[in-house]
């Protein structure tokens, strides 16, 4: 890996085994995009890529060159208003009215490894060898605003890491409206648009469709990145596919609004956006102030849609994602949710805890209700101490019992809301977010506190942190159950509530800092009604995230399947529950419920205690199961084989790095009569080296060559194909079966 600068051409290039991204300064100054894809030579000069035709009857030109003009040009942090009329990267309102800028290169720096980002979360080294970090400064004269563009590029993967921080070195105040954490401008638009898209319980689903000239975009305004859209997208070239092809994936490191945009232009060029979203977003700088944005990433891949998620996986399950849980296997946690909702007293947790502890569950997790005056959701959020109540001894004395069990003891809080009915709101009921004179609504019944405020981040701090600190607490999990409206911050100016959104999350960050500096052996998993703020953003802090409410394996399969572009296993957080589901009301069999729950962290959301005895010794399998391949599945690479999205089968492996072991999930919604012969050929297997395969736990199927496997494929007919013989039956609709491969 390198980054090398070119002086007589003023050419950046930055390279590893994998990609080449290529940077320029152009005549007026401003920084111009030459290449981003594979790998290419190193030259001196690249020139003949920033390509000028004059087109006199339609472009504005920059000067006298009658070929220069911006809209034509390929540029790194486009601005409007001086010949481009793309959407720009970057917006600066000043006294006089204006937003031009005119941003010209200065000076650069390369360094070693990668510098932080200031209250924010970001991919990082842990080495110097890792990675490179280009800064070019640019300056706006006539403002004094200066611009600092920060590009990683890492040794491994074709990996991009980019920001941009704007400084006022002026004499005046300016108003930033706009500014992305990336601009990309790709000289071609024949390019598939991915996105992950959806809503509360099925979120994360994949939707593909041929970018056009004009916009395409995905955003959220909510203050989370939302169940409905996820900041990811993907661009691929129309004939790549999972194993071959050209694509490019853009992940935003982020968790509150936020806006991911391709633009086509009339030329069919693209340009890509990626940052927090200006709709609303306004932010004051005054002269020595400095604005850093959220970082963007960007991996290129041209083997495909698989190696990109893989490439992603282990950014961001070694990179991005910190602490002692980093690369440890997590814990197989039972939580009571939906086993008892608000019912529960302490005698029914310990209860459920000891078959969970019987059935070699590692953690239990207490959920909502616990605190204030909560016995439903219309009370007690913001008052975080134990209700006596339901908790005699308070969590102290429940996590002792738990710990006695021999279990880890895990705790639920929701530390940005806060209900009506609370001391905390009675105490201090201008710590919501609300706009004066305006109705304050509600969503489940509760406020959103405002978190752009310190005192109101301390006092939330002080108390999760009393409870840390006195009880046996190992996991929080952390919930976020409603988004932002009247967005308004008492505690800020008038001229600073187009910031109230983004402080909202320094605020959210900050505190997510403290408690994990403080108490580094917690594992934090983050949450919001499932998974709407499942984003890079809060991976940083919390390794695993609660990927949806909706936990019916069927169901289970769209969402971790969508979420698997970006996101590693090691993070996804899915349990098994009851039959009939509490979403969708559907049965599944409980081995295809475990089944597919294995693919992430694992655990159970129910009360054991209620299954029968067949069941429980399917339980104590699954728990053992997990146990034994949960670090090849959570750390091995994963590979997607047969889409839900498309197909009645679905089916993904894991294998580990050696290649010497692989588990496979195949998984068949509805069943057919007299069906076709069947065969999943699988991937990332040694060619060359013979694999023992065992179904489901049971006898080994065959000894068959990696080549055979992947090529040729693995025989799943069953009894479902040809008569249809009852005894044959395996399970009828939504069956599922689990592969062991061993070399
Ligand atoms: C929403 C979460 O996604 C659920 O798992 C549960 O924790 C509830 N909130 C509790 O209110």
């Amino acid at each position: 890996m390198s980054i090398l600068f070119q002086k007589k051409t003023k050419t950046f290039h930055l390279f590893n085994q994998e990609i080449s991204y290529i940077m320029t300064v152009l005549p007026n100054g401003h920084l111009g995009q030459l290449y981003f894809g594979r790998k290419i030579h190193y030259k001196e000069d690249f020139s003949y890529l920033f390509e000028q035709v004059c087109r006199a009857m339609t472009a504005c030109v920059f000067d006298d060159n009658n070929g220069f003009s911006l809209e034509h040009t390929r540029q790194e942090y486009g601005v409007y208003g001086t010949t481009d009329f793309r959407h720009p990267a970057v917006s600066v309102l000043q006294e006089n009215g204006s937003t031009l800028s005119d941003f010209v290169y200065e000076s650069h720096q390369i360094e070693k490894g990668k510098p932080k980002l200031p209250g924010l979360p970001a991919t990082y080294t842990e080495s110097e060898e890792e990675a490179e970090t280009l800064t070019v400064t640019l300056k706006d004269a006539l403002t004094g605003i200066v611009l600092e563009l920060f590009y990683t590029i890492f040794a491994e993967g074709g990996i991009i890491a980019r920001s941009a921080r704007l400084r006022n070195e002026g004499r005046t105040n300016v108003r930033l409206t706009r500014v992305m954490s990336l601009c990309l401008d790709l000289p071609d638009s024949d390019y598939e648009w991915l996105q992950f898209s959806g809503a509360w319980a099925r979120e994360r689903h994949l939707k593909v469709r041929k970018l056009e000239q004009g916009i395409q975009a995905v955003d959220s305004i909510r203050g989370n990145s939302s169940h409905d859209q996820n900041p990811f997208i993907v661009l691929k070239r129309p004939t790549a596919d999972e194993d071959q092809g050209e694509v490019m994936g853009f992940s935003l490191v982020y968790s509150g609004n936020f806006l991911a945009q391709a633009q086509v232009d009339t030329q069919d060029t693209t340009r890509v956006l990626l940052g927090i979203h200006p709709f609303g977003f306004g932010w004051k700088l005054e002269p020595g102030e400095s604005f850093q944005t959220p970082e963007a990433v960007v991996v290129y891949s041209h083997k495909g849609l698989g190696d990109m998620s893989r490439t992603f996986h282990r950014l961001y399950r070694s990179r991005l994602a910190r602490g002692y849980w980093r690369d440890r296997e997590r814990p197989i946690l039972n939580n009571n949710w939906e086993a008892t909702y608000f019912d529960f007293t302490e005698e029914r947790l310990v209860e459920i805890a000891k078959k969970a502890k019987e059935c070699g569950v590692e953690l239990f997790v207490l959920d909502d209700g616990w605190f204030g005056a909560r016995r439903n959701d219309h009370a007690g959020l913001g008052d975080w101490i134990p209700n006596e109540d339901c908790l005699p001894e308070g969590i102290v004395g429940l996590a002792e019992k738990i710990e006695d069990l021999g279990m880890k003891f895990g705790l639920w809080f929701e530390p940005e809301m806060v209900n009506p009915d609370s001391d905390l709101y009675r105490a201090h009921p201008d710590w919501i977010l609300q706009t004066p004179g305006r109705h304050a609504s509600l969503g489940r019944y509760q406020y959103v506190l405002d978190f752009s405020r310190q005192e109101v981040v301390d006092c939330i701090y002080g108390m999760m942190a009393k409870i840390l600190s006195e009880a046996k607490v190992s996991y929080i999990k952390w919930d976020m159950n409603r988004s932002i409206t009247e967005c308004y911050s008492g505690a800020l100016p008038a001229d600073r509530q187009g910031e109230v959104f983004h402080r909202y999350i320094l605020g959210v960050y900050s505190l997510y800092e403290r408690l994990t500096s403080e108490f580094p052996h917690v594992l934090f998993e983050s949450c919001a009604s499932g998974g709407g703020r499942f984003d890079p953003g809060l991976l940083y802090y919390a390794p695993q995230g609660w990927a949806s409410d909706d936990s019916d394996a069927v169901e289970r399969l769209k969402i971790q399947y969508g979420t698997s572009f970006c996101y590693p296993l090691s993070s996804i957080g899915s349990h098994v529950s009851v039959t009939p589901n509490h979403q969708v009301y559907r049965n599944t069999p409980l081995h295809t419920r475990a089944n597919t729950a294995y693919f992430g962290t694992f655990g159970y959301e129910l009360d054991l205690n209620k299954l029968t005895d067949e069941e429980l010794c399917q339980v104590k399998e699954q728990v053992a199961f997990m146990k034994q391949y949960r670090s090849l599945i959570q750390f091995g690479d994963f590979y997607r084989l047969s889409s839900p999205f498309e197909k009645n089968v679905t089916a993904w492996m894991a294998v580990s790095e050696d290649k010497s072991l692989a588990v496979v999930g195949w998984y068949r919604v509805l069943n057919g009569a007299n069906m076709p012969l069947e065969r999943l050929r699988l991937k990332g297997l040694d060619e060359n080296r013979s694999y023992w395969v065992m179904e489901d736990g049971q006898e080994k199927k065959g000894l068959y060559y990696g080549d055979e496997l992947m090529y040729a494929g693995l025989i799943t007919s069953d009894a479902a194909t040809a008569d249809g013989d009852p005894k044959k039956a395996c399970c009828g609709d939504f069956d599922s079966r689990i592969f062991i491969l061993k070399a």
